[in-house]
């Protein structure tokens, strides 16, 4: 009981299938990973990362963006149930909306974002399909610190995927996902563990104590 408290608090924020969500829980229940995911908020109704939360017992909810006049309205009905919910750190895993400025300082240092593609690189939208059209021979994903800008933030980490000649983008796509699955998990444990630390824009990974 008392161990579950001492936990991170996640809040998942995505907008479609949810396999990332998928392989934090699958972490947190290998014991990979000492973190709870406690709320997934959604902007898009019909995304299977709610479904995957209510099949895993877990608050899911559809924050509607129709519902409020504009960005700051909702960005405070987003605040409002992260501060609720009591999260510690708030991970955006496939959440295809922009954060406003206020939002993000609120948050500073405790919002992550996922990538599919090595950053400063291709960011943005359609980012595994703009780099397989780019033509490179290496793209990848990455876990960043949100700032105020799109995909901008101190990096995390980072993985490499090869881009093979014959790879179609949905091939590409499939390997960068598998990537995706494995760093994810990492950050929010490295995060959990208290092992990130800030120099400038650069993330430093401190050794875990013996
Ligand atoms: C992931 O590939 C993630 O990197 C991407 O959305 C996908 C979500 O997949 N995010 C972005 O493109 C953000 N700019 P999932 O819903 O299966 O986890």
């Amino acid at each position: 009981m008392a161990e579950e408290s001492t936990k991170l608090r996640l809040a998942v924020l995505a907008s479609g299938q949810g396999t990332n969500l998928q392989a934090i829980l699958d972490a947190c229940q290998d014991g990979k990973l000492a973190a709870e995911v406690v709320l997934v908020i959604s902007d898009q109704e019909q995304a299977f990362a709610l479904e995957r939360a209510r099949q895993a017992g877990i608050a899911a909810q559809w924050l509607n963006p129709r519902q409020y006049k504009g960005r700051t309205a909702y960005d405070a009905a987003l605040r409002t149930q992260l501060e609720a919910a009591n999260v510690g750190l708030i991970v955006l895993a496939g959440f295809m909306r922009i954060l406003g400025k206020d939002f993000v300082e609120n948050f500073t240092g405790r919002i992550i974002n996922l990538h599919p593609a090595l950053l400063p690189s291709f960011p943005g939208l359609h980012a595994i399909e703009k780099a397989w059209q780019h033509g490179v021979r290496y793209t990848g994903c990455t876990v960043h610190f949100v700032d105020t800008g799109v995909d901008s933030g101190p990096i995390i980490l980072q993985r490499v995927v090869e881009v093979l000649s014959e790879d179609s983008v949905a091939e590409l796509e499939q390997r960068i996902h598998a990537a995706e699955h494995e760093i994810l998990p990492k950050a929010i444990q490295l995060f959990a563990e208290g092992r990130l630390q800030m120099d400038g824009r650069r993330v430093i990974i401190k050794c875990s104590n013996p």
